[in-house]
C-alpha cells in the first residue's frame, strides 16, 4: 500500500519553521511521506503563532478552510500545534471541533502517539507540558533545504517585555550545550549544508544557564570555524546583551555574515522603559556605530512596534529620529497588538487605532526611503549571492531566481542563467528597489551546489505565512 501523506503549514517565526522540520521528521519516522503538489494529505499539521492578534486569526481562517475537507473525508487528521495551541489549549477544539489533535510547544515529540490515539477516538486528543521536555533539535528532522539550515541554540526567553506573549508560551530560556550545537553543525556540513542560522528568542543571552556571559561570542567563533560552512547567521539578538565580544567575534570570523537583525521596538526612552526593554535609544545607536566601525559593509535591520500604550506623538517622532540615525537597511514594522495576559494589555492608555495606522504609514514611508537609498547605493557593485528557490513562473519573461547577499539583502537573478538552489555566485547589481536588488549582469559562478550523501527526503509543503524576524533565506 502507498504510504500515507502529510502536509505541515507553518504560521510563525523561524523557530516554528525549525520545529516544523522536526514534525515532518517525526511523521516520516512513522512511515508518512510529504504530500506532493496536487495530493490532498492524510494528516494536516498547522504549526501556529500567537505573537500578534492577526496570527490568531490566521489559524482560525485556515481551520475554517479545512472543515469541508474533513466533512468529505472523516479519516483526515487535523493537528494544531505551536504557540497558539499552547495559548488556547482547551478552546481550539471548542472553536473548531473538527480538529483531531492539539499539542503544545514543549512536547512535540508526543505527536506520533497522539495521532495513533486520535485514530481510535472521536474526540480531540491533546497534550501540554508546562516546561520543555526535550530539545526539538534532538528529534528526527526533515529539513526544508539541503544547503541552508536552522540550528536552535536556545529555546524560551527570560526577558519580560511587557507587550510580548512569547515567554509565557515558550517558557524560560534553556540553552543547548555548545558541544551538541557544534556536533549538529558538523553533521550538517558533512551532509552538504553551506549556510546555518543560529536561532533563539534572545541569542546573545545564550550561556545564561551555565553562567558564561561570553558563551555566544565563543559559539559564533567555533561554529564559524566548522569546515565547509560558508555562511553563519543568527537571529535575534537583544540590544541589552549585545556586548563588544559579540561584535569582535562577528568581525573576526570570516564566515559570520555582515548582517545584523536587532529589534529596536521604539526610539523613545519613555516607551522603552514601559516596554521593559532595558537599553535606551542612545545605547542602541552606539551599538549600531560600533558594528559599522567593525564591519562597514554590514546591513542592519530591525523590528519596530508603533502604537504601544501611552505612545505620544513626541515618542513616535523619537522613533523616526532613531530610524533616520540608524539608517536601517530594512525593518519589520508592527502595529501594537494586545496580547492577553501580558502587562501592557492592562495599560489604560491604549492608542486609538486610527492614530496607530497613521503612525504606521508614516514609519513605513521613512523606513522604505532609507532602505531604497541604501539599495540604490549598491547599483553597479558586485554582490555575492547564495542562490535560493525560484520565484514566479519559470517560463515568464520576468522569471527570476532569488537569493541572499552576504549582508542578507534579497537579490533576484535571471531564471535563465542556469543557476540552481545552493549555488554561490557573484553578479553586478543593475536595479534597486526598497526591498530587493536585481543583479543580472556578469554572473560568475563561484561554486556549484552538490547535495551531500545524506541529503534528506523532501520535507513537505511547509508554507511560512507569518512575518519572520529575518527573511527566510532559502
Ligand atoms: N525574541 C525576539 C522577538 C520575537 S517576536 C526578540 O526579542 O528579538 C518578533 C517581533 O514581534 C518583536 O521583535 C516585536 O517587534 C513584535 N511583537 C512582539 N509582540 C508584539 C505585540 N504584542 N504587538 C506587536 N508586535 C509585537
Ligand atoms: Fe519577547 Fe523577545 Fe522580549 Fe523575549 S526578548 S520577551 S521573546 S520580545
Ligand atoms: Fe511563537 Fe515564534 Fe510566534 S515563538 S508566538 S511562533 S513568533
Amino acid at each position: 500500500m502507498d504510504r500515507p501523506t502529510y502536509e505541515v503549514q507553518t504560521l510563525g517565526c523561524q523557530m516554528n519553521v525549525h520545529d516544523s522540520e522536526r514534525i515532518a521528521g517525526l511523521l516520516q519516522g512513522e512511515g508518512y511521506r510529504a504530500a506532493t503538489g496536487d495530493e490532498t494529505a492524510d494528516v494536516v499539521v498547522i504549526n501556529t503563532c500567537a505573537v500578534r492578534e492577526n496570527a490568531d486569526n490566521k489559524l482560525y481562517g485556515h481551520l475554517g478552510m479545512l472543515a469541508p475537507r474533513k466533512r468529505e473525508n472523516p479519516d483526515l487528521r487535523i493537528v494544531v500545534t505551536g504557540c497558539l495551541a499552547q495559548k488556547d489549549r482547551g478552546s481550539v477544539s471548542e472553536r473548531a471541533p473538527w480538529v483531531d489533535v492539539v499539542l503544545g510547544t514543549h512536547n512535540i515529540d508526543s505527536l506520533p502517539a497522539l495521532l495513533r490515539r486520535s485514530a481510535q477516538q472521536s474526540q480531540a486528543v491533546s497534550e501540554f507540558a508546562e516546561t520543555l521536555q526535550a530539545f526539538p533539535s534532538d528529534l528526527p528532522v526533515a529539513r526544508g533545504s539541503d544547503f541552508s539550515a536552522w540550528v536552535a541554540i536556545s529555546v524560551g526567553c527570560n526577558n519580560t517585555c511587557t507587550f510580548c506573549i512569547v515567554p509565557s508560551l515558550r517558557g524560560r530560556e534553556r540553552d543547548r550545550e555548545p558541544e551538541d550545537i557544534l556536533a549538529e553543525v558538523r553533521a550538517l556540513s558533512d551532509s552538504g549544508v553551506k549556510e546555518i542560522t543560529l536561532l533563539g528568542q534572545n541569542v546573545n543571552a545564550y550561556g545564561v544557564e551555565f553562567g558564561d556571559r561570553q558563551a555566544f561570542s565563543k559559539l559564533l567563533r567555533s561554529v564559524g570555524g566548522v569546515s565547509g560552512i560558508e555562511r553563519v547567521r543568527f537571529t535575534s539578538p537583544h540590544p541589552r546583551d549585545f556586548t563588544t565580544d559579540v561584535i569582535a567575534a562577528m568581525a573576526q570570523t570570516p564566515t559570520v555574515m555582515p548582517s545584523l537583525h536587532m529589534p529596536l521596538q521604539s526610539g523613545s526612552d519613555q516607551v522603552l522603559r514601559r516596554m521593559r526593554r532595558s537599553y535606551r535609544a542612545q545605547r542602541f545607536l552606539q551599538i549600531v556605530d560600533e558594528v559599522r566601525t567593525a564591519m562597514p559593509e554590514a546591513a542592519i535591520t530591525t523590528d519596530i512596534i508603533v502604537g504601544f500604550p501611552g505612545e505620544t506623538e513626541d515618542d513616535f517622532e523619537q522613533t523616526l529620529e532613531v530610524v533616520r540615525s540608524a539608517r536601517f537597511s530594512g525593518a519589520f514594522t508592527f502595529k501594537y497588538s494586545v496580547r492577553p495576559g501580558t502587562p501592557a494589555a492592562e495599560y489604560s492608555d491604549q492608542v486609538a487605532p486610527e492614530v496607530v495606522s497613521d503612525r504606521y504609514e508614516r514609519l513605513l514611508a521613512v523606513v522604505e526611503d532609507i532602505a531604497w537609498e541604501q539599495n540604490r547605493a549598491l547599483l553597479g557593485s558586485r554582490v555575492e549571492v547564495l542562490v535560493g528557490r525560484s520565484s514566479g513562473r519559470k517560463d515568464s519573461p520576468n522569471a527570476r531566481v532569488s537569493g541572499r547577499a552576504r549582508d542578507n539583502r534579497l537579490v533576484h537573478l535571471p531564471a535563465d542563467a542556469g543557476l540552481e538552489p545552493g549555488d554561490l555566485v557573484t553578479a553586478t547589481v543593475t536595479h534597486a528597489a526598497p526591498h530587493h536588488l536585481i543583479a543580472d549582469d556578469e554572473i560568475a559562478v563561484i561554486r556549484r551546489f552538490e547535495a551531500g550523501a545524506s541529503s534528506c527526503e523532501p520535507q513537505g509543503s511547509t508554507v511560512t505565512l507569518g512575518l519572520p524576524s529575518v527573511p527566510v533565506t532559502s
